[in-house]
């Protein structure tokens, strides 16, 4: 097989990969390592009360489905090393370690993925995340490709079964911010299908909204709520737009972002004196004063990043100053909460 041909057979997850059970999506993760299936997970789906699972039958659920996963783990693993090569096993064997969190079995699968698929921007970012190397900023490519596969059951995923809050505290922050006085200029930047949209509306005069993913700005297209869309990587967008606008907004968008430095120095460079920028960050419980890449390839960001970079950073933010943090919930990941910020940064 030359090159183009083994990245065809590992789109295409070639054919001689056994069927996969639908599993529930638990987690974000699931659902952008596509483990996840259409049933729900018990405790996650917005039932009446009187409906509300039982915690042991859940955690039974739960204890069942994990050893369901250990046994196909064990399975695809000696299947794997029947047939060391073949990319789609080499693919699920990925996968079901990273939901077992078995992170060592993980990247040495995507070492071997990314010996076969040397040009997949998803394989290579895994690799280098699992092998300690992550990059400062994640391949444009590799976040376009993501989320052009999860555009159709993005809302669903997000708001159903992962209770997604994100884009509510964006809302409630920039109009707490924002005192009642209307933006003139906004920008909802990596607005992804527009669940965003509805919140903010009736905040701003004029609404655009950009992102990587084209498939996600169609999606954004239909809600007919934005006056301008764009596909646009955020970063050299701001920086082609000086002083433009009153209020940026980004809501679990910097998931996608490692360093922020740049991210931030283009915010401030496109903002009007006096506008601001609202966004969530997840926190970072293992690093708080930096940022660092988990098992789902995501980035969480601490607390003490965010202060260090609005009340220490050069030139280019100093003018950048944090008006409010806020720990919150931002969603629910294996029916647990995970935790983040919600921040205002307000230009001077
Ligand atoms: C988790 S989604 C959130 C979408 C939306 N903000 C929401 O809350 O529903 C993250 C979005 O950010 C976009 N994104 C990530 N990095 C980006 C970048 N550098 N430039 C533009 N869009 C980006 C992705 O394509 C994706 O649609």
């Amino acid at each position: 097989m030359n090159r183009k041909q083994r990245r065809q057979a590992g789109k295409a997850g070639g054919n001689t990969q056994p069927p996969q059970k639908p599993v529930a999506a638990t987690s974000i993760s699931d659902r952008l390592l596509g483990l996840a299936g259409k049933q729900a997970m018990p405790g996650t789906a917005a039932l009446p009360a009187a409906f509300a699972p039982d915690p042991v039958q859940s955690l039974l659920a739960a204890e069942k489905q994990k050893r369901q996963r250990e046994e196909e783990f064990a399975r695809q693993s000696r299947a794997l090393a029947a047939n060391p090569q073949s990319i789609p096993l080499l693919r699920s064997v990925a996968q079901l370690a990273l939901r077992l969190d078995k992170r060592a079995e993980a990247g040495a699968a995507y070492a071997g993925l990314h010996a076969l698929l040397p040009d997949d921007p998803e394989v290579a970012h895994m690799h280098a995340v699992l092998s300690g190397s992550a990059p400062a900023r994640p391949d444009p490519a590799y976040v376009a490709g993501l989320f052009d596969a999860f555009a159709d059951t993005f809302d669903r995923t997000l708001t159903h079964w992962l209770e997604y809050r994100a884009p509510k505290l964006v809302a409630d922050a920039a109009r707490a911010a924002l005192v009642g006085i209307k933006a003139e200029n906004a920008c909802d930047l990596g607005c992804g299908t527009g669940l965003l949209g509805p919140e903010i509306r009736d905040l701003c005069t004029h609404l655009s909204g950009i992102d990587l993913s084209p498939r996600m700005i169609e999606k954004a297209r239909e809600r007919k709520l934005y006056d301008a869309l764009d596909v646009a990587e955020i970063v050299a967008w701001l920086q082609a737009r000086p002083a433009k606008f009153d209020l940026l907004l980004a809501a679990d968008v910097l998931a996608y972002f490692g360093a922020l430095e740049d991210a931030f120095a283009a915010i401030r460079a496109a903002l009007r004196p006096g506008g601001i920028f609202v966004a969530t960050v997840e926190a970072d419980a293992l690093r708080p004063d930096g940022f660092t890449a988990g098992k789902s390839g995501r980035y969480a960001h601490g607390e003490g990043y965010i202060r260090k970079l609005t009340e220490t950073a050069g030139p280019a933010l100093e003018s950048l100053a944090l008006q409010s943090l806020a720990r919150e919930t931002l969603r629910q990941e294996d029916a647990k909460p995970v935790a983040g910020y919600v921040f205002v940064l307000r230009a001077a």
